[in-house]
């Protein structure tokens, strides 16, 4: 799989993150933990629901197999970050900017649209998640969470670039590139909509 044509896009979102928002994250550190680990705990949960959606798909379910693992793997990391700190694990919240995105997928029509949107909506997560990382790995004060989160980010842009890469192998290139730029628009809209809070990674 090619990975390298789609990593050089990442930071290419058309709305980069609000300058304000790492430094209001170190003030919630707390909360920013726990949403972040409900954010890896979610990603590993769609892997597996799109393994027993498109369980006939034979790469899907052999490429994501392993993203289970590492997005769980994630989820604990986080979660050994709070212990460290004598921080505790919250409650899930409403994710706002996953639910919006989640309206805009393709519910009707064939298969293999609204498997494209499903794999887009990954890829956007992953891509979006990936550029907060990047942000926090460069502005927060504390060096061992700058590293911390440089790990992050590498992994997730590794997975934005998968789930583009499963798009294009069931659903033409042509149509994949058409349908991502209208993900792309639309996300500016939700970001543009969305509170710039510090106690949420998206
Ligand atoms: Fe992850
Ligand atoms: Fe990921």
């Amino acid at each position: 799989m090619e990975i390298s044509d789609h990593t050089k896009n990442i930071l290419g979102l058309r709305l980069p993150t609000d300058p304000r928002w790492v430094n209001l994250t170190e003030l919630s550190l707390e909360a920013i933990l726990t949403d972040h680990a409900y954010c890896e705990q979610k990603a590993a949960v769609t892997c597996i629901s799109l393994i027993q959606r498109y369980a006939d798909r034979e790469q899907l379910v052999v490429q994501l197999s392993p993203i289970v693992t590492e997005e769980w793997g994630h989820f604990r990391l986080v979660l050994h970050e709070l212990q460290r700190r004598g921080l505790k694990l919250g409650r899930q919240r409403k994710d706002a900017y996953v639910n919006r995105l989640l309206a805009f997928q393709q519910k009707g029509g064939n298969e293999e649209g609204r498997l494209l949107d499903q794999l887009l909506t990954m890829a956007m997560i992953e891509a979006r998640s990936c550029e907060r990382f990047k942000r926090l790995s460069e502005g927060l004060t504390d060096e061992y969470l700058r590293n911390f989160y440089r790990r992050f980010m590498e992994s997730e842009a590794g997975h934005y670039a998968l789930f583009i890469d499963l798009a294009e192998l069931y659903i033409s290139k042509e149509l994949v590139r058409q349908r991502w730029k209208e993900w792309l628009e639309h996300e500016v809209a939700i970001m543009q909509e969305l509170e710039v809070r510090g106690d949420r990674i998206h």
